[in-house]
């Protein structure tokens, strides 16, 4: 069988899509280009309406040439899944498996009856109530790449109830998973060449605050995972501010390993709007996060998550957002005009914000931040670090390859090496030469290793 998987959203669903890829080869099927797949997989996301309205129109995309034969077949997993469920049978017959994030575990064996023809539809919707284990594949090569980087699952779900999101709703209560069975699947892949590890959550702070975690807390399982033989780089997201603990904030400047960014969503910068979000911190809480992270961990890069148009935002609450923008110094930031989502609480909250206002503060927001992000980039030339090479360049515009890697931080460098092929997963010593919008570029000053 063939198969083809596109996946929209976070790095969750990036991760839920490798697993089932590595699930579906370890039973000898093929993943293909989608023109040849007798499977096509969807993975989507429902966060905000942007990503939402993108998976109807995609599958609306491929109805069309999967028409063309009826053995083959779609499958809808993730979010809109989840939220949708069996709704996907009417609207799109060519459906045959809805899955949600407790359900893919079920998912490999489900589409095997499916293209065996045992079963014709399958929805998998159900939460469980602890973590729900999938088997571990025993072919590697989709959950293991040649840049060397994996993520690990640590928790699903998320028991926040933030005034504007749906995940709780689509990913259900939080849950830890068992800390032996994550160390487990942390020592496998090591062994198999990992060097780069991402530890993935809703909310990686709360680990452990459920039953599911053992008694051993996030920052315990941060020590234990950096003590690992073979981790040269470990990362996790994403982080809620008001459960960070002072035992993690320290381990950045503890653990070595452990790369020195952090992704602290903070939504907004007033307090009168992150009361009305749910957020249950409020800026003089992060502002004391922020400090006591570049107390640990000086050369620390925090980015973050902004909402703009939240019902109720004045222009007075919008330039507090712009203050704490600028007070906290983000080196970059994803920033979103607020949209309703079904069924969470700020559906129900006046004075919606005009579309065009909105609009308005997102550019002025954008525009801010591309200054704030050029002055970071910049105060690094010179600066003597390494880059984990992904993969040849974009561009290519001079005698030697260009090649593409990431900082410790995770900001892209370029940097040109004479060889063309085989650097992917190789860590490189280099000097910051120069600052572009959005990357560095680099010269190599040591062996590749
Ligand atoms: N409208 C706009 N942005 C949202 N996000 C989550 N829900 C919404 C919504 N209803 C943003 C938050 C979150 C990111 C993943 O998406 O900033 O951190
Ligand atoms: Fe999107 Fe959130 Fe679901 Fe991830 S968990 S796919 S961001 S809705």
């Amino acid at each position: 069988m063939k198969f083809h998987i596109t996946t929209f959203g976070c790095q969750m669903n990036v991760h839920d899509s490798q697993w089932l890829t590595a699930a579906l080869e370890s039973r000898g099927w093929e993943e293909s280009g989608e023109d040849d797949a007798q499977v096509y997989i969807l993975n989507t996301c429902s966060v905000r309406e942007k990503p939402e309205q993108k998976v109807y129109s995609e599958l609306g995309r491929v109805a069309a040439h999967l028409k063309r034969d009826e053995n083959v077949f779609a499958a809808v997993g993730g979010c809109v899944a989840q939220q949708v469920g069996e709704g996907f049978f009417d609207r799109f017959p060519f459906v045959r498996l809805v899955f949600g994030s407790d359900g893919i575990a079920g998912a490999p064996n489900a589409l095997e009856r499916i293209a065996r023809g045992t079963d014709d539809r399958v929805a998998l919707l159900d939460f469980t109530a602890g973590f729900a284990e999938r088997e571990q594949p025993e072919k590697l090569s989709a959950l293991v790449p040649d840049t060397r980087q994996a993520f690990v699952n640590i928790m699903q779900g998320c028991d926040n109830f933030c005034a504007y999101c749906i995940v709780p709703y689509t990913r259900g209560r939080q849950k830890s998973r068992h800390p032996d069975v994550i160390l487990d699947e942390c020592r496998r892949l090591a062994e198999n060449g990992v060097r780069e590890i991402t530890l993935l959550g809703q909310n990686v702070n709360s680990f452990g605050l459920d039953k599911g975690g053992a008694g051993v807390t996030f920052a315990g399982l941060l020590r234990s995972v950096a003590a690992i033989d073979g981790v040269d780089r470990l990362r996790f997201t994403t982080s809620h501010p008001k459960d960070i603990a002072p035992e993690v904030i320290a381990a950045f400047g503890e653990l070595p390993n452990l790369c020195p960014s952090l992704h602290l969503p903070m939504q907004a910068g007033s307090d009168r709007v992150l009361k009305a979000m749910r957020r249950r911190y409020d800026t003089t809480r992060y502002l004391s996060i922020v400090d006591g992270l570049r107390a640990a961990r000086p050369d620390i890069s925090l980015t973050t998550d902004l909402i703009v148009g939240f019902p109720g935002e004045t222009e007075e609450d919008f330039r507090q957002t712009l203050a704490m923008v600028e007070r906290v110094g983000f080196e970059s930031s994803f920033s979103f005009k607020y949209s309703d989502r079904p069924g969470v609480a700020a559906v129900n909250m006046e004075p919606k914000v005009d579309p065009l206002e909105a609009s308005d503060r997102l550019l002025r927001l954008q525009a801010l931040q591309n200054n704030i992000t050029r002055k970071c980039l910049k105060e690094l030339m010179g600066v003597n670090t390494d880059a984990l090479i992904e993969g040849l360049s974009r561009k290519q515009d001079g005698p030697a390859s260009s090649w593409k890697g990431r900082d410790p931080a995770g900001r892209i460098v370029n940097v040109p090496m004479e060889q063309d092929a085989g650097l992917e997963g190789m860590i490189v010593p280099v000097t910051i030469v120069e600052a572009k919008k959005h990357s560095l570029n680099g010269e190599r000053t040591g062996e590749p290793w």
